[in-house]
């Protein structure tokens, strides 16, 4: 059974998810930790209600990236963690982490990407007008939303569909989609 640990900043809907799946035993993989580099994100009040052990840190009290990924590896290694899973993790990975686990940091992006990398895929795709959007999982390289893709999903975008309709509907997706694809790839079925 593989050790996870989620990155997280934010809401922590995809968190949730990702809990869920791993209590009712759809996605076998044990949750190590919770990683947050906002103090004070609805993330962490919902790690500590489900138990999960939360490491969260400032990045501003440290001199670089290298010097906070190197304390963020350290714990990821005493808890022996295999994978690195972003879930609404709004930052980059750096040199440090990137290093010592290849193809083993895993990313959810709300868009078909290489369409609407960064920040508001969703009111991107909405404001450009496309008809299909959708959810990506990728590997993590040194790029912003570029890695290799290991899935994606569409969905339609009806006509005059507002961003918050959009958003909804995206959500509803990756909540199923990044448990189960985390469950094949765990289990060596990509
Ligand atoms: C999700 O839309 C995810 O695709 C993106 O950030 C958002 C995080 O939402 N990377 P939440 O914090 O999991 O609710």
């Amino acid at each position: 059974m593989k050790k996870i640990a989620v990155f997280a900043s934010g809401n922590g809907s995809n968190f949730q998810a990702i809990h869920d799946a791993v209590e009712s035993g759809k996605l076998r993989a044990e949750i190590k930790l919770l990683v947050c580099d906002k103090p004070g994100a609805f993330v962490i009040e919902r790690a500590r209600k489900a138990g999960v052990p939360v490491l969260e840190f400032s990045p501003k009290q440290y001199a670089s990236k290298v010097e906070f990924e190197t304390m963020l590896h350290e714990e990821l290694q005493k808890n022996d963690v295999d994978y690195i899973v972003l879930a609404g993790y709004m930052r980059l990975i750096g040199s440090v982490l990137l290093k010592h686990y290849p193809e083993r940091i895993i990313n959810i992006h709300p868009s078909l990407l290489p369409a609407f990398p960064g920040v508001d895929a969703i009111g991107q795709a909405v404001a450009t007008g496309v008809k299909v959007t959708g959810v990506t999982i990728h590997f993590v390289d040194e790029g912003m939303d570029t890695g290799p893709i290991i899935a994606q999903r569409a969905i339609d975008i009806q006509d005059g569909a507002t961003k918050d309709e959009v958003a909804q509907k995206v959500h509803e997706i990756e909540h199923e989609f990044y448990p189960e694809t985390l469950d094949k790839l765990f289990e060596g079925k990509r």
